[in-house]
């Protein structure tokens, strides 16, 4: 499939430049945008209770939070709203964001402060290093990977972040039964991760038919689904299952 520059995002237009870093590859571009004063201001409120950083190290989700719930991972929440939505309606689960752009993590702490939250708690760096890093082995009940950069050209596929490596890496923190939950408005990138996941060790297909999963009413539709919508896209749900066995 081709694909013209002007129908590209901003951020997917170009080649970028500095993306090969020390740990390779990446899945994102840091984009420009500055935060509003709200989002500033709510950033430095907020960030000293509910902001985790690599320095940290590995967090024990056990004594992170006051609550005890199920823990959900989500990587690339955009401006936030769908994940502070589905944290406002299960309020004793417990959530982690992971958001390189700044601003998305200034609007999350900003709807965060208002609902007055405290079942979430969120890092603004390389989604891949918190993983590495930060959870511990087993220790996810879902990770969800929602709209991720669908990186449209073919000599950026590489760029896009469910890889092999990358579901090796997402095993290693889900519980065995827990899910992996993804969903794209990009058909091929749906297709890619549906052929990377099948042949991805230690995963089982939780779709009936064996291919997508009807979008469950857990997930609210994000804004980057909404801007999908309105240029006519469809929208694919994957849902996998670490298994037991290594
Ligand atoms: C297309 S947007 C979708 C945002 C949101 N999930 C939604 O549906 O509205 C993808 C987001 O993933 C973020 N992202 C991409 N790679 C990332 C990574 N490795 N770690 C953290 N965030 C990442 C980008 O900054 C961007 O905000």
């Amino acid at each position: 499939m081709s694909i013209e520059d002007d129908q590209l995002p901003e951020h997917e237009a170009e080649e970028p430049t500095g993306t090969q870093g020390r740990r390779g590859i990446r899945s994102y571009v840091i984009r420009g945008g500055r935060m509003t004063v709200g989002q500033t201001r709510a950033y430095e409120r907020q960030w000293p209770q509910f902001g985790l950083t690599l320095e940290n190290g590995p967090i024990d989700p056990s004594t992170l939070f006051d609550e005890s719930g199920p823990l959900t991972f989500e990587i690339g929440f955009g401006m936030g709203q769908s994940l502070v939505e589905t944290a406002a309606t299960h309020p004793s689960n417990r959530y982690i964001g992971v958001e390189v752009h700044r601003p998305g993590v200034g609007a999350l702490l900003m709807d965060v402060e208002q609902r007055g939250l405290t079942n979430l708690r969120v890092y603004c760096c390389d989604a891949n290093a918190v993983i590495d890093q930060c959870l511990p082995d087993a220790s996810v009940d879902c990770l969800q990977l929602f709209f991720p950069d669908p990186w449209h050209k073919k000599k950026h596929h590489k760029r896009r972040i469910l890889q092999l490596e990358f579901l090796a890496r997402v095993r290693r923190v889900l519980k065995p039964g827990g899910l992996f939950h993804m969903a794209t408005d990009w058909e091929p990138y749906a297709e890619q991760a549906l052929e990377t996941l099948m042949s991805a060790p230690g995963y089982r297909n939780v779709s009936d038919s064996g291919g997508y999963v009807p979008r469950p009413e857990s997930r609210p539709i994000t804004k980057f689904e909404r801007r999908g919508e309105r240029l006519g896209h469809g929208v694919w749900d994957l849902m996998f299952q670490r298994t037991e066995i290594d």
